[in-house]
């Protein structure tokens, strides 16, 4: 096992925001967020950033207890940020119950972090559907194994139930995936992080201004 030492000396040995960083600079920021995120998206990943389209997804419980886990970013367009997983899985569950969620992104590559809380809306099984036909075939094999948060017997148990969805996964390219679903994020406020190495952080939160505007404030760091 990992000696005591071994890992607080490590853990304060790492550092945050020590290579050099892009400016930001909120006064030539777009008048509406989808924007921003597009131009800081494409960036990050040109500059290297590992799985850009990867963010944090958290709800609530129905008791009002936080949940979070990463997924996969599949839009981002006029309607919102868009996502998919199981209906029945435990935050499929949490958005049926409590239709809002927060999304983060954190590319270290540029120093940035990208937030997001909204109200979400479940996609019709049509959208849904379609969601996995632009997948690669381990999506949809993933989609039809389902039971996804549903507590697992055994790594056998698994093995089988994927090994027959990879099979019905490739000769029925169209298979339906019931719980599968689509989900729209539509922002109520989005905040943009530039981090410095000064720790003179840059924070550029929209909020929508009840007009179909945004309203752009600045945030102390
Ligand atoms: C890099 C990465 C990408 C993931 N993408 C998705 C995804 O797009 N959809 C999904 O349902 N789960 C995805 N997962 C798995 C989730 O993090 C999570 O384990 C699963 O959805 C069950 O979450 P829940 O029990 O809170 O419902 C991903 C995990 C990782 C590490």
């Amino acid at each position: 096992m990992t000696g005591d030492s071994e890992f607080h000396e490590l853990l304060h040995s790492l550092r945050v925001w020590d290579t050099a960083l892009p400016a930001f600079d909120p006064a030539s920021a777009p008048g509406q967020p989808l924007e921003l995120f597009r131009e800081w998206f494409v960036h990050a990943a040109r500059a290297g950033q590992v799985e850009p389209h990867t963010m944090s997804l958290a709800t609530v419980d129905a008791d009002g207890r936080p949940d979070v886990r990463i997924l996969m970013l599949h839009e981002a367009d006029a309607r919102g940020w868009h996502f998919a997983s199981h209906a029945t899985s435990a935050k499929g569950r949490q958005l049926a119950e409590r239709p809002e969620a927060a999304l983060a992104f954190y590319w270290p590559a540029v120093g940035r972090q990208v937030r997001l809380r909204g109200r979400v809306s479940a996609c019709g099984p049509q959208e849904s559907r379609a969601d996995l036909a632009v997948c690669s075939r381990g999506a949809l094999a993933a989609a039809l194994t389902g039971r996804q948060s549903e507590v697992l017997g055994s790594p056998q148990e698994l093995a089988e139930a994927s090994a027959a969805a990879w099979e019905r996964a490739a000769a029925e390219p169209d298979a339906p995936a019931p719980t599968w679903t689509r989900y729209v994020l539509d922002p109520a406020e989005a905040e943009f992080f530039q981090g410095d190495a000064a720790r003179r952080h840059v924070r550029l939160r929209y909020r929508r201004d009840g007009r179909g505007g945004w309203t752009r404030e600045l945030l102390w760091p």
